[in-house]
C-alpha cells in the first residue's frame, strides 16, 4: 500500500452487494415455515404469476437458479451432442458450463467495445451449419443488441437463449427483458437485483415452460404439490430422466416481497449510477460504463474501466488501494478462455478475444446496492478520485 490508503476516510468497511432484506421478507418466512407446505406450491407459484405479470412475460418457471433455468431450457430445446451454441466469454462461468451440461460445444465470440454485451457481427460470423442456439448475455444489466440477434436468430433457424441473471429489471427499446417469447433465465442469487438466496426464473412461451416444468422436476408428470394436496393423487409418471431443480416456498416468500420492492430499488440503483458517472466521467484515468440510447439499464453492476496509460497501478492494485480505504469491489468477470479448462479442452490463447480481454484487465466493479446511503456512495467516490490523484501518472 501507498502512503495514500494510510490517508483512508471510512472508518468500517462498505462490503460490495450485501442484500437488502426486509422485515416483509422475513415474516413471510415464517408464514411459510409455520404452514403444512415448504417446498414447491402454493407461494411458488404465486411469485411465478406475479413475476410474469412485472415483466410482462407470457409465463415465468420459477427454478433454484439460473443456471438450472439456462441447462433445463437448453435441455428442453434439444440442444446437445453435436450442436453450437454461440455466447461471449466475458460472463460468469455458468453461462458457457450448461453448454457444456447438454454436450454441445459452447462458441465464444467478442463483445463490443461499448456495453461489453455480445458482438452481434461476431455471431454473425461465427455461425455455422451446427449452430443451434445464441445464448447472449444482458452483461452488467445492460441489454445486448437484441434486434441484430433476433435477425440472426431468424435468418438462420436458431434459438435464442437469454441469459438475464443481470437483467431485472433491464428493457430493449421500451420492452422489458423476459417479456419476449423465446425463453430468458433470471438469477435471483444473494447478489442480485432481487435475491431469494439462491433461485432463479426462466420465462418464455408457456407450453415450452410447461414441459421445462416437467424436466425441472425429475421428469415427472406431476409435482408433489398436487399429488399430496387434498383431491391430489399419488399416482404420477416419469416423462423423461428429468433434473432436481425446483424452487421451494421458502425461496419463494422471499421473492415475492423483493419483487415489490424493485421499481424502488431500481431507483436507487439508476441514482447510484448517475452520482458515480457524474463524479468520474471527467477525470482522464476512469471510463464510466456505456448506456446506448433505446436501453433501461438494470443497473446490476457498475462497471469502472480504469485508462491505464493515466495510472502508474494496475487493476489489482486499485482494487487493494479502494479495499485499503473500506471500499469493497469486485471484478466481473475473469473471462472464460482464461479459465483452464476451457482452455486446455478449445485450446484458446489469452489474444483470441481482445475486446473481453482488454476490458478485464482494466475493469472493477463498484458498489451500488439499493442500501447504500449518499454517505455511502460519497465514499466510494471520494476513494476512487483519491486513488486515482495519488497515482496519476
Ligand atoms: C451472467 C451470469 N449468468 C449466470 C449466472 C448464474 O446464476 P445462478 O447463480 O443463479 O445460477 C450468473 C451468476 O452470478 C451470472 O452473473
Amino acid at each position: 500500500m501507498g502512503d495514500a490508503a494510510v490517508r483512508a476516510g471510512r472508518a468500517s468497511f462498505l462490503p460490495f452487494a450485501p442484500p437488502v432484506i426486509g422485515e416483509e421478507e422475513i415474516q413471510e418466512v415464517v408464514d411459510t415455515l409455520r404452514s403444512p407446505w415448504i417446498t414447491t406450491g402454493p407461494k411458488t407459484r404465486r411469485f411465478e404469476e406475479e413475476f410474469a405479470a412485472f415483466v410482462g412475460a407470457p409465463g415465468a418457471l420459477a427454478l433454484n437458479s439460473c443456471t438450472a433455468a439456462m441447462h433445463v431450457a437448453l435441455a428442453c430445446l434439444d440442444v446437445g451432442r453435436g450442436d453450437e451454441v454461440i455466447t461471449t466469454p466475458l460472463t460468469f462461468t455458468a453461462t458457457v458450463n450448461v453448454i457444456e451440461h447438454v454436450g454441445a460445444r459452447p462458441v465464444l465470440v467478442d463483445v463490443c467495445p461499448d456495453t461489453l454485451t455480445i458482438d452481434p457481427d461476431a455471431a454473425a460470423r461465427a455461425v455455422t451449419p451446427h449452430t443451434r442456439a445464441l445464448l447472449p448475455v444482458h452483461y452488467a444489466g445492460h441489454a445486448a443488441a437484441l434486434d441484430a440477434l433476433r435477425a440472426l436468430a431468424e435468418r438462420h433457424g436458431l434459438f435464442l437463449l437469454e441469459d438475464a441473471a443481470h437483467a431485472l429489471p433491464a428493457a430493449w427499446r421500451g420492452r422489458p427483458i423476459g417479456a419476449g417469447p423465446n425463453p430468458a433465465a433470471f438469477s435471483f442469487y444473494a447478489t442480485k437485483n432481487l435475491t431469494t438466496a439462491e433461485g432463479g426464473m426462466l420465462t418464455g412461451d408457456p407450453d415450452f415452460l410447461e414441459a421445462a416444468r416437467v424436466l425441472s422436476l425429475h421428469g415427472m408428470s406431476r409435482d408433489a404439490w398436487k399429488r399430496y394436496d387434498k383431491g391430489g393423487s399419488w399416482r404420477y409418471e416419469v416423462l423423461a430422466p428429468g433434473f432436481k431443480y425446483n424452487m421451494t416456498d421458502v425461496q419463494a416468500s422471499i421473492g415475492l416481497w423483493q419483487l415489490r420492492k424493485q421499481p424502488t430499488f431500481q431507483r436507487r440503483r439508476a441514482q447510484i449510477a448517475e452520482s458515480y458517472t457524474r463524479a468520474f466521467a471527467t477525470s482522464d484515468a476512469l471510463e464510466p460504463p456505456a448506456c446506448r440510447p433505446g436501453v433501461t439499464h438494470a443497473w446490476h453492476l457498475y462497471v469502472l474501466r480504469l485508462r491505464l496509460e493515466a495510472l502508474r497501478i494496475g487493476r489489482d492494485a486499485f482494487i487493494a488501494e479502494l479495499t485499503a480505504r473500506n471500499i469493497g469491489t469486485s471484478v466481473h468477470f475473469i473471462p472464460v478462455h482464461l479459465h483452464p479448462y476451457y482452455r486446455r479442452k478449445y485450446g484458446y490463447a489469452p489474444g483470441d478475444y481482445p475486446v473481453a480481454l482488454a476490458a478485464f484487465e482494466r475493469m472493477l466493479s463498484l458498489p451500488i446496492h439499493p442500501g447504500l446511503t449518499d454517505q455511502d456512495v460519497a465514499d466510494v467516490i471520494e476513494a476512487v478520485l483519491d486513488v486515482v490523484h495519488a497515482y496519476r501518472r
